[in-house]
Formats: C-alpha cells, sequence, structure tokens
C-alpha cells in the first residue's frame, strides 16, 4: 500500500459519546444528555425531564473527561498524527446563549489540545456533532428557528478565537444531511425530531426538516467565511454521511432511483457546502417532498462565501435500491436501503464494503475537482470477547482487523487513482457509546474499555489485536 507523505492517520470520536464528565464544572445538557440507550430494535427515547431510574450513556460514556492523558498517549503508541474529536458545545456555553464562555470547559480543551501537541498528533475538530445544547432545544425547537444560526457562531467564533493556532483542521456539522426528511431511522428520528420539534409519533415536517438544515448550512458557511478572514491558515471542512447507493438490478429505472437518492442523500448537503448555492435538482427534490425551505434575501450569498477546503464524510457501508419487489431491506443508524446479496455484514446488519469506499472516494473526487478529501468515519461495530492469557486480558478481534485491512487497501487503491485523500480517521478507535442504539456493546475500538450497558465496568483501557494491525499499517504506510 502507499500513502502520501505526510498522510493522516487517526481515529475519530464525539464528545457525546466518549467525553463524559456530562455535568462537570457547570456543563449543561446538550441533546444527547437526553438520550437513553436502546439496542437495534428499541429506538433511543428522548426524555424532556430525567428519570432518576434510568441510564442516559453520555452522562459517563466512556470519560475521556477523565482518562484523556493516558487516551492520547496510547493513540500516539498507534502511530496517528491527527485526532477527531467535537468541542462540547455545552461544556462551553451551557444553555447556547451565554456571551461569553465557561473558563472551566476553556481550560479542559486547552489541556486537551496541549496533550495532542506534545504527542505529535494534529486535532480534528467537529464543531457539532449532535451536542445542541438541550435549553436551546425546549426553548426554540432547535435548528428548526433562525435564531440558532447566531447562538451557534458566538460558539463556534469563540473556538476559532481561541484555538486556531492549535487547532488546523475544523468541520462544522457532524453528518449535517442525516437531518434529511427520509433519513429514516432510530438516530435519525430522534434527531430530525429535535431538530424540528416534531414529536417523535408525529409524521415528519417537512418543511421544518428543510429549515432546520437550511439553518445549519448558514450557520456552517457563517463559521467559514469568519475562519477565512480572520485565520487564512486554518482548514475547514463540510461532513456527510456517506450513503453509497447502487442499483440492484441493471433496470434504467433502478438506475434513475440510484442517481435520485446520491442526490438526496449524499449530494444535496454536499453541494451547498462544497459549492456555496443549491444544487439545480433541489427543486426537484423539494418537489418530491412536499416544501422547501425559506431561503431569505441575503441567504444565497451567505451560502456562497461560505465554501470549504476540504470535504469529509463517514464511509461504513453501501446499499441498493430497486424499483422491483423482489430486493431485502437493511438498516444503517440512519437511513434504510436494500441488501446487496455479493457482500458480508457485521453483527448489526451493516454490509461491509471495501471497494465501495474507492467508488465513493472517486466519485467524490470527480465530482468536486479533486478537492481534498479526507475518510473521518470508517470502523467495524462487534461484540468482542475479553480472555485472559497468562493472566493478561487479551481481545482478539480478527474481524475488525480484516475490516481495517481491506479499508486501508481501497484507500490506498483510490489514491493510486489519482485521488486526493489526505487522511483517515477510524470511527471510534477507543470503545464508545453506539450513537444508533447507545449500547456500550456494539464496540469500534482498538482499546477496549471495561463500560457497560448496565453502566458498571470500571473503564479500564486494554489494547485489543487490532491495535497492533493499525500500528503496524500506519509504521508500514511511512516507510
Ligand atoms: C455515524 C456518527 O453515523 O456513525 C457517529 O457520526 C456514530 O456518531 C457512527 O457513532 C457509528 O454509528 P453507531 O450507531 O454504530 O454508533
Amino acid at each position: 500500500m502507499a500513502f502520501p507523505k505526510g498522510f493522516l492517520w487517526g481515529g475519530a470520536t464525539a464528545a457525546n459519546q466518549y467525553e463524559g464528565g456530562w455535568d462537570a464544572d457547570g456543563k449543561g445538557d446538550s441533546l444527547c444528555d437526553h438520550m437513553r440507550g436502546g439496542d437495534v430494535n428499541t429506538p433511543r427515547q428522548i426524555d424532556e425531564f430525567f428519570d432518576p431510574e434510568a441510564l442516559y450513556p453520555s452522562w459517563e460514556a466512556t470519560d475521556f473527561y477523565g482518562h484523556y492523558e493516558e487516551d492520547i498517549a496510547l493513540f500516539a503508541e498507534m502511530g496517528w498524527n491527527v485526532f477527531r474529536m467535537s468541542i462540547n458545545w455545552t461544556r462551553l456555553f451551557p444553555t447556547g446563549e451565554e456571551a461569553e464562555p465557561l473558563a472551566a470547559g476553556v481550560e479542559f480543551y486547552d489541556k486537551v489540545f496541549d496533550c495532542l501537541k506534545a504527542h505529535g498528533i494534529e486535532p480534528l475538530v467537529t464543531l457539532s456533532h449532535y451536542e445542541t445544547p438541550y435549553s436551546l432545544v425546549s426553548k426554540y425547537n432547535a435548528w428548526a428557528d433562525r435564531r440558532c444560526i447566531d447562538f451557534f457562531c458566538t460558539y463556534s467564533q469563540f473556538c476559532l478565537d481561541r484555538w486556531h493556532d492549535k487547532v488546523k483542521y475544523w468541520l462544522t456539522f457532524n453528518e449535517v444531511n442525516t437531518g434529511m426528511p427520509f433519513m429514516n431511522n432510530a438516530l435519525s428520528t430522534s434527531l430530525v425530531q429535535h431538530y424540528t420539534g416534531n414529536t417523535a409519533n408525529a409524521p415528519r415536517d417537512n418543511k421544518l426538516c428543510f429549515n432546520a438544515l437550511h439553518h445549519q448550512f448558514l450557520a456552517g458557511a457563517k463559521t467559514v467565511k469568519y475562519a477565512h478572514d480572520h485565520y487564512p491558515e486554518v482548514m475547514m471542512g463540510n461532513m456527510t454521511a456517506f450513503i453509497t447507493t447502487y442499483p440492484l438490478t441493471c433496470d434504467p429505472a433502478d438506475l434513475l432511483a440510484a442517481q435520485y437518492k446520491l442526490q438526496d442523500a449524499d449530494w444535496y448537503a454536499s453541494d451547498v457546502q462544497v459549492r456555496g448555492a443549491y444544487p439545480y435538482y433541489a427543486k426537484r427534490l423539494w418537489k418530491d417532498y412536499g416544501a422547501e425551505p425559506d431561503i431569505l434575501p441575503g441567504d444565497e450569498e451567505i451560502l456562497a462565501e461560505g465554501c470549504v477546503d476540504f470535504f469529509t464524510y463517514s464511509y461504513y457501508m453501501s446499499m441498493t435500491i430497486t424499483t422491483h419487489d423482489d430486493g431485502e431491506e437493511m438498516a444503517g443508524n440512519m437511513s434504510l436501503g436494500g441488501k446487496n446479496p455479493y457482500l458480508k455484514a457485521s453483527d448489526w446488519g451493516w454490509q461491509i464494503d471495501p471497494q465501495g469506499l474507492r467508488w465513493t472516494i472517486n466519485e467524490v473526487a470527480s465530482r468536486y475537482n479533486n478537492i481534498p478529501q479526507m475518510v473521518v468515519e470508517n470502523g467495524f461495530g462487534a461484540f468482542d470477547e475479553v480472555v485472559v492469557e497468562d493472566g493478561v486480558e487479551k481481545i482478539h478481534d480478527p474481524y475488525r482487523s480484516d475490516y481495517l485491512k481491506a479499508h486501508a487497501a481501497a484507500l490506498s487503491d483510490a489514491i493510486d487513482d489519482g485521488a486526493n485523500v489526505i487522511g483517515y480517521t477510524w470511527w471510534g478507535p477507543i470503545d464508545v457509546v453506539s450513537a444508533g442504539t447507545g449500547e456500550m456493546r456494539k464496540r469500534y475500538g482498538f482499546i477496549y474499555v471495561d463500560k457497560h450497558d448496565d453502566g458498571s465496568g470500571d473503564m479500564h483501557r486494554a489494547r485489543k489485536d487490532s491495535f497492533f494491525e493499525y500500528q503496524k499499517i500506519i509504521a508500514d504506510s511511512r516507510k
């Protein structure tokens, strides 16, 4: 495998799934702090008021807050030079409406960035990874209300002012496209409900969905412009959940269906952020869903001035689509699609398709003039078993190593095809709470954390076999 010099290797996390310390030092509660755990058949419930009997997995998560030094040292041991994390908006601005941030929150991220620097690891920071302040959710229906744009910009501009010299790579909204009206699965249902004020059982209000997205596009574009105006040395990126979709058959109707699915699910949000304008097919899409966003005078200029510098996305699997009724359904955490008879799947039914990653990278490259791109989430959620051998805890996870090797090879092939891929961050390199199900037993990590679904566990860390596999891939790529 061949990788360019300086290629960024690392892992990706989100504060709501990893950080813990949910109310430490005055931190406010964010949307995810109100979500209970679920499982593959039970959607996560969002409680307006906390139930003292219930367990909220984000509260403690896997405690990066208390373990960041130990964890970062382990990341460095794997050879990383990048670490994707999110800043927890409510650790700085507890309700989202304060004018000044909490000193304790600022100090925490100061320490994290300094620790990363000491280990030669570049932070890649997501400004919003489902951590909208709950106060904005209950007071304004969150992103359904335009006022959230300004609240977000106060926060994002503070972050850039404070950390522009410590953080070069920034992402605005994680998987912003998951707020699309048709994203129809456990997590997206909960999120859309809260982005838009829809109740869980009410039919989706498509107008609110498109507006909530439009407001996030505007908040993102304003943040990108602010960074470009003040700190030209930083790189600003989008983040799309890439739902790679193939036609199930060669019936031309299936080909067209796949084209529409890609436009609706992936390109719509990506095009706005990369090209600075709604694409031509937005009209068709809005017509299909019977609603369109309220685009006010001045909005188009804001979008045009906030184009991102690099393109990032998550890629876990691919799906199929067909106009025939002979397909079998499969589900990711955000979207539904059809099964592909040529692929195997994980324990959670996510289909394993490394060639689909190569295809996706090439599609992004050709659509956006070979913009620098980074795969900022890719990974394999599985049940792990801890065994003790000669008094030492071991986790043998060949399934994870196989997935990693196959996707690293696809990455290398795509680079060989000519694509400008600058980095790769594995999702959940240390065990974190699953976003879709809220489970701990759906583990992605190279590093095991002793934390379980019932809240038990002492949080100690242990290296899995895949830890050494990733270490080797990184070291070999630098030879
Ligand atoms: C992405 C999210 O959708 O997929 C992450 O950005 C999430 O937050 C990841 O954890 C894996 O999904 P899940 O549902 O298995 O945790």
